[in-house]
């Protein structure tokens, strides 16, 4: 079987594609632009990088042929609110605007199978305990307005012989081979271990979380099993619903723990941020039988190892966060 992943070169789709080359057999096309770099890809003769534009429909037809691709991962966007805010324009095009060529250009290349990795996100802010599939969108920023409008565009093409599923994951955390130090849990263990403190915004808004490995097993399940029965689901990921000061005391205690310490820390600050959002996975643990095996301690835990062990160098430099990346580069200006 062959795989094409959009947006292969990313903090989820590095920790994907090391596992799919372990657990598996596939031949796996990472199609990415590399914004973020590529010095972190394995080397394998069962893997292929097209360093390619997901907005350049001739070359991505060309990469599902030349390839035989039987499914796709689409994980390829510009991936958060203020990246995505920095050339607007330009994020709608890759976010959205080139979606439909995508789909389409899957279908009619005897793709099977198309896995879109929207976010849950799309929610916006909600003050219900339990926020399930069926709930009303309200997506408050733009990039959670555009990664919802894809959804109806993947599922309007289905059929049997093209099937689809939307998977909508909470912020995701742990150790990745190309780290992104600008989501929550991951940037507040950095804080702790390598500076001593936290520093937290607000505090009370609530998100949902989701172990990287967890993330990187469902993908897996998605692309080797049959997904027939399930064409056009949409499920949340997620595990853990935490206040941001919630995570914070995690961190703190973990870290306390591991390295014998007892002066982590917590200062809080104000934030504008108000989204605040709680999920609920039910859905993909009982219609397809998904274990989370990771929690957000996990995580942390996971973290510090890596820093032990050195495996993430200069964690504070600009690198590995994908705005400071992006700031830097003309067109996003
Ligand atoms: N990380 C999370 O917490 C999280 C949560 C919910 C949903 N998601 C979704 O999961 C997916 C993967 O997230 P991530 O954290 O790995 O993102 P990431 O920003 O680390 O990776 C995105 C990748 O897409 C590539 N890319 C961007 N524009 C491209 C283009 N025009 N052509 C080809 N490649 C392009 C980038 O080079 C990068 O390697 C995204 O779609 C994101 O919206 C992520």
């Amino acid at each position: 079987m062959n795989i094409l992943i959009t947006g292969g070169s990313g903090y989820v789709g590095s920790r994907l594609i090391y596992k799919l080359l372990k657990e598996t057999n596939l031949k796996i096309v990472n199609y990415d632009i590399s914004l973020f770099g590529d010095k972190h890809l394995p080397k394998s003769n069962r893997f292929i990088y097209c360093k390619e534009d997901i907005a350049d429909s001739r070359k991505f037809e060309k990469a599902i042929l030349e390839n035989n691709i039987d499914t796709v991962l689409h994980l390829a966007c510009i991936s958060n609110d203020p990246t995505y805010e920095l050339n607007s324009e330009l994020s709608k095009k890759i976010n959205y605007d080139c979606f439909e060529d995508l789909v389409k250009i899957s279908k009619k290349n005897k793709v099977k199978k198309f896995i879109y990795a929207s976010t849950c996100s799309v929610y916006g802010v909600s003050d219900s305990p339990n926020v399930t599939e069926t709930n009303e969108l309200k997506p408050i920023t733009d990039y959670n307005k555009y990664k919802a409008l894809c959804e109806p565009i993947l599922k309007k093409y289905l059929d049997d012989d093209f099937t689809g599923i939307i998977i909508r994951p909470a912020t995701v955390c742990g150790f990745s081979e190309k780290m992104r130090f600008d989501l929550t849990v991951n940037i507040l263990t950095n804080f702790a271990y390598n500076k001593g403190y936290i520093k937290v915004f607000g505090g009370k808004q609530c998100r949902p979380n989701l172990h990287i490995d967890d993330m990187c097993e469902l993908y897996k399940i998605l692309i080797l099993t049959q997904i027939k029965e399930f064409n056009g689901e949409i499920f949340n990921v997620g595990t853990e619903n935490l206040k941001i000061i919630e995570i914070a005391e995690k961190v703190k205690s973990v870290i306390e723990k591991m390295y014998n310490k007892k002066d982590i820390e917590i200062r809080v600050e104000e934030s504008a941020d108000i989204r605040s959002y709680m999920i609920n996975s039910d859905k993909i643990k009982k219609l397809l039988g998904f274990k989370f095996k990771k929690t957000v301690i996990d995580a942390i835990e996971d973290l510090c190892k890596a820093f032990d062990n050195k495996l993430i160098v200069d964690s504070f430099s600009d690198q590995w966060s994908n705005l400071k990346v992006l700031s830097k580069k003309e067109i996003y200006k």
